[in-house]
């Protein structure tokens, strides 16, 4: 599928939801797996990845009923019944768990299941095949998991399919204290989830805080867990073991948020409300970026679900009828693993007065797709000179006029595709943006939305 993406010629305009996160709903099925009990996840997105989570569970025992269906891109309700902490079942016939395109099932489902007493094997689409796996399964071996990954095509590492044998009668996983290299969420999470069993601490430092969903699930749950910065420690010594089952209601995905919003600042005269969107410290990134790039979105409080805060998110055109307005802005540490899922910053530099550059963020290589090379091909592609770091991005924005049109190739990637689409909006004429179906693992309804807005934006097959 496409999409066939015609220049904005009016504001955007409109009160607008976006899927809920697909983080906190990988995470909160996970809990709900685990806990004693039924628990309701109220707003859950039905994305393609969180329905692949989904399906694991289902394969393991863990029945759910959907009891509002869908309605994108608000979700719909869902009861799992809960097995608890030692409840999951080998898969019928040993059959391997599809994790599609979703690398955080496929991370944390490591995590979960090297601590188990049956043996699994996790699969994933041609992309998730490709994706660098040593980095949890490496340090869960470290602890006495037994899993490996098949040799990686390219590189030094493991992928896809990942095989993990049982822990026979009398073995235990061990403690594990780690450093990571790199801030990761999928590393710290799957290393929290096996040491709910294991017997001693879990530690984990990262170099800078990642998305702390985790962390806040488990505290929620009542396991003893210790957090001091980037630091988090599980002991669970005497605890009970016992997830209460619970009731959640899954906030809006802010790196879905942030693909109007920047939309929104492109267009002028737009007003674009996006209401429950979560802004979880660790997840706003890219609304501090654009903050600094003069756009972005006012953020109005709203109190917590869950664990997590939530707000309204107030946006509007950030440039005049020429198209200038914005800011370029310099995107490095900290600011990175809060933006890591963020690469429409890369459409907001491209129409931005001056050079943006974005360095400390290697890690957007290993996503999806090669997120820096394919961005640079998408911006070359729209007439924007953008240069390849080894860590990062050069953008020279082209804040007056428009935009050459294009026609680019989403590379199966769901958040190219978004940005290109958007980007799409300051063309000259109509663009077209190839392989766009994976928008559905994240973001379904996403060119249904932005047509709510008032954006021209069709899907073809
Ligand atoms: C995620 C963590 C991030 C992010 C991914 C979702 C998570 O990956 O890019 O989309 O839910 O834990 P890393 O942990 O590799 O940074």
């Amino acid at each position: 599928m496409d999409f066939v993406v015609r220049p904005a010629s009016r504001p955007l305009r409109g009160v607008v939801r976006v899927p809920s996160d697909k983080s906190i709903g990988h995470r909160a099925v996970m809990f709900a797996a685990l806990a004693e009990g039924t628990s309701t996840i109220r707003r859950f997105s039905f994305g393609e990845d969180n329905v692949s989570t989904l399906r694991c569970f289902e394969a393991m025992g863990v029945a759910h009923e959907v009891v509002d269906a869908p309605v994108f891109p608000k979700g719909g309700r869902i009861r799992v019944h809960g097995l608890g902490l030692f409840g999951l079942k080998m898969p019928v016939d040993g059959r391997p768990l599809d994790c599609g395109n979703s690398g955080t099932t496929m991370r944390l489902l490591s995590g979960l299941l090297a601590a188990q007493a049956f043996g699994s094997t996790l699969v994933g689409d041609a992309s998730l095949s490709k994706r660098p796996m040593r980095r949890v399964l490496e340090p869960l071996r470290a602890r006495g998991a037994h899993c490996r990954g098949a040799p990686h095509p390219k590189k030094d590492d493991e992928t896809a399919p990942i095989r993990i044998a049982p822990l026979i009668e009398g073995e235990f996983l061990g403690p594990s204290e780690i450093e990571l290299a790199v801030a990761s969420a999928q590393v710290k999470s799957a290393l929290l989830l096996s040491g709910l069993y294991a017997h001693g601490v879990t530690v984990v430092k990262e170099p800078t805080l990642s998305r702390d969903h985790t962390e806040r699930m488990l505290e929620l749950a009542g396991v003893p867990l210790r957090r001091v910065g980037s630091l988090v420690e599980l002991d669970p010594a005497g605890w009970d073991g016992c997830i209460a089952p619970f009731d959640l209601t899954v906030p809006g995905d802010p790196s879905a948020a942030a693909f109007l919003v920047v939309a929104a600042n492109l267009v002028e005269g737009s007003v674009v409300r996006i209401v429950d969107v979560g802004v979880n410290p660790t997840r706003t990134g890219a609304l501090d970026v654009l903050r600094a790039m003069s756009a972005g979105a006012q953020i109005v409080p709203k109190g917590e679900e869950g664990a997590e805060p939530i707000a309204t998110l107030d946006a509007m055109g950030a440039v005049d009828a020429n198209g200038v307005g914005m800011v370029a802005a310099n995107v490095g540490g900290e600011l990175v693993p809060r933006a890591v899922d963020d690469p429409i910053l890369c459409v907001a530099a491209a129409c931005a007065k001056g050079t943006t550059v974005i360095r400390d963020a290697a890690e957007l290589r290993v996503k999806e797709s090669d997120r820096l090379a394919v961005m640079a091909e998408v911006l070359r592609a729209f007439g924007v000179e953008a240069r390849e770091l080894p860590d990062g991005l050069e953008i020279v924005g082209k804040p007056q006029g428009k935009l050459r049109a294009a026609t680019v190739d989403a590379h199966d990637d769901h958040r190219i595709a978004m940005s290109a689409a958007v980007l799409a909006l300051r063309a000259d004429g109509e663009s077209r943006v190839r392989g766009v179906d994976n928008v559905a693992t994240s973001f379904p309804g996403f060119a249904r939305v932005l047509t709510d807005l008032g954006a021209e934006i069709l899907e073809t097959p």
